[in-house]
């Protein structure tokens, strides 16, 4: 399997309702269980691009400090990049299968620590460091068609690449 590169897209007109969800997310960043309460509550059912052997990712909110909710929609298949988050990042499966590697740096290199399968309505939290885009290193492999919910403290963009 190849890593790819993902498209951006920004999604816009979105419902009041969807955009209170939204704000509160990202609100709650600092508070896991929070997280998990309002992302069972995302309904939306957007018309995300499909990227084929790889991801779209779907900008739906974006604060003045870069912090963004995203929605990624995922090919079978697809693989990220080894990368960093900045210091909050949740990530949230709609559907599918998402697998997830996570590496620690060292002097020697990146080492694996565990792998890790998440399933519609589990997630994944991290946080990290402020001011770094290094935290929680990972490499995400789509096991089937997948959608997932991302809320990061910051522009995942900014997120450290390893490969
Ligand atoms: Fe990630």
């Amino acid at each position: 399997m190849n890593t790819c590169k993902a498209e951006t897209h920004t999604l816009a007109n979105l419902p009041d309702d969807t955009r209170v969800l939204l704000r509160d997310l990202i609100a709650g960043l600092d508070d896991e269980a929070r997280l998990l309460t309002l992302s069972a509550r995302f309904r939306l059912q957007g018309d995300f691009p499909h990227a084929p052997h790889c991801y779209s990712r779907n900008i739906l909110l974006r604060e003045d400090n870069g912090a963004e909710v995203m929605v990624a929609r995922w090919d079978q298949g697809a693989v990220t990049p080894v990368h960093g988050h900045p210091q909050f990042a949740f990530v949230y499966v709609l559907e599918g299968q998402l697998q997830m590697e996570h590496y620690r740096e060292t002097d020697q290199g990146l080492l694996l620590t565990e792998t890790v399968i998440r399933n519609k309505g589990q997630h994944i939290y991290a946080a990290g460091d402020a001011n770094r885009y290094n935290n929680a290193i990972h490499r995400v492999t789509a096991l089937s068609p997948s959608l997932s919910l991302h809320v990061y403290s910051d522009d995942a963009l900014k997120g450290k690449a390893f490969t």
